[in-house]
């Protein structure tokens, strides 16, 4: 099989760290019958700047016509709002209809409190669909905002599925004989229905339906209140194998997760939708250690291998997650932001090794 990648670098580290995604695509074993061709494309501020559009048409449109996946490095924002900029991941989501924010939060398994989670976030409504609106108070108290907090039935249902698949392929690997910490799948749904009885009721009693499919049988499912959830989230992160939750409190949960593997140069993503995924690391574009060789690879290593999971390569996938876990059990070639010395050079140039 051969699989046509979309490399989009972005800006700052996205430069650095991309490259490496590409190489240990290049550097997957014979034996499993993968080829790669790679396209080149645009976005990003630079980009921005050279010709007026963050996201050229003609990325889209290479990604759309061409590719089987990408790998998305990371993009620089304008502090101050810039006339005709806005995110081109956010509206690459958009245009590819890529529906779930996938992202996997794991620690070694030698670590003190091993943690190995994946968070499935809803990515197409929720507050996010951006309908906010601001009028003066009619009693004159002063200005109001509202926005529009969207959940719909269709959304749910196809990112609870894709949250039960999921808790199913993470069980296979189990089967398989990879070490983990959970023994049974389980998929948390996550919402404040308490409170938003009819978006977040939606949201839970759709997510509900969704696994009680016949072929989620084996899977547990449980939910949790977002507030509560937090909290258990940073006492107990073992505890959870998938959780699943709308846009809003997705982002924040996983933003938050991250923070318990130690670095933000180690979290991977992908952005998913049918048949297409979107590898991106889950870190922005740093531009306080770019062009030093000192950029952490390993979100963006892993962010190849969730990429790989989501086009039905599995076994691929694995093999790079092996590498990458064997270079960090080992601890001997560390970024700084491990509290290592290691070159991103060195790293990289390890888990090829390992691979
Ligand atoms: P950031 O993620 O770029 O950096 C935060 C801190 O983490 C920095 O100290 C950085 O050096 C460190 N860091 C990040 N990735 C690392 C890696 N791979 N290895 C070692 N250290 C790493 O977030 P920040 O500083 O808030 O934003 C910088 C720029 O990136 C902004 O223009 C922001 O808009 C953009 N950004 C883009 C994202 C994306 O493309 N998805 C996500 C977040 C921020
Ligand atoms: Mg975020």
């Amino acid at each position: 099989r051969t699989l046509r990648i979309g490399l989009i670098p972005g800006d700052g580290i996205g430069k650095e760290v991309i490259p490496a995604g590409r190489r240990i695509l290049e550097a997957l074993p014979a034996s499993l019958k993968l080829k790669f061709e790679f396209v080149d494309l645009q976005a990003g501020f630079q980009t921005f700047e050279e010709t007026g559009v963050a996201l050229p048409d003609k990325t889209v449109e290479i990604l759309k016509k061409e590719c089987d996946g990408a790998l998305f490095g990371a993009v620089s924002s304008p502090s101050k709002a810039v006339k005709g900029y806005s995110s081109p991941i956010v509206a690459l989501r958009k245009k590819l209809d890529l529906y779930a924010n996938v992202r996997p939060v794991k620690s070694v398994m030698t670590a003190a409190n091993p943690i190995d989670m994946v968070i499935v976030r809803e990515n197409t409504e929720d507050l996010y669909v951006k309908e906010e609106r601001t009028y003066d108070a009619a009693d004159g108290s002063g200005k109001v905002a509202e926005a529009i907090k969207r959940i719909s039935e269709r959304a749910s249902s196809r990112i609870a599925t894709m949250a039960g698949e999921i808790a199913l392929r993470r069980q296979k690997i189990r089967d398989s004989g990879t070490a983990s910490i959970h023994s049974s799948p389980l998929v948390t749904i996550t919402h404040k229905s308490n409170v938003l009885s009819q978006t977040d009721g939606l949201f839970r009693t759709t997510s509900r339906e969704a696994l009680a499919a016949a072929r989620f049988s084996s899977v547990g499912v449980e939910e949790q209140i977002v507030d509560s959830m937090v909290y258990k989230l940073f006492r107990q992160p073992e505890t959870y194998d998938v959780i699943v939750a709308p846009n809003l409190y997705g982002d924040i949960l996983s933003d938050g997760a991250a923070a318990l593997v130690g670095s933000l140069g180690l979290v991977p993503s992908a952005n998913v939708g049918e048949g297409f995924a979107i590898g991106e690391p889950c870190h922005g574009s740093a531009p306080d250690i770019m062009g030093k060789d000192i950029a952490n690879p390993i979100a963006t290593l892993r962010s190849v291998a969730v990429m790989l999971e989501f086009l039905n390569e599995e076994l691929a996938a694995a093999k790079i997650y092996a590498a990458v876990d064997a270079n960090l059990e080992e601890g001997k070639l560390l970024s700084p932001d491990l509290g290592g010395t290691a070159k991103t050079s060195e790293i990289v140039e390890d888990i090829l090794r390992r691979l």
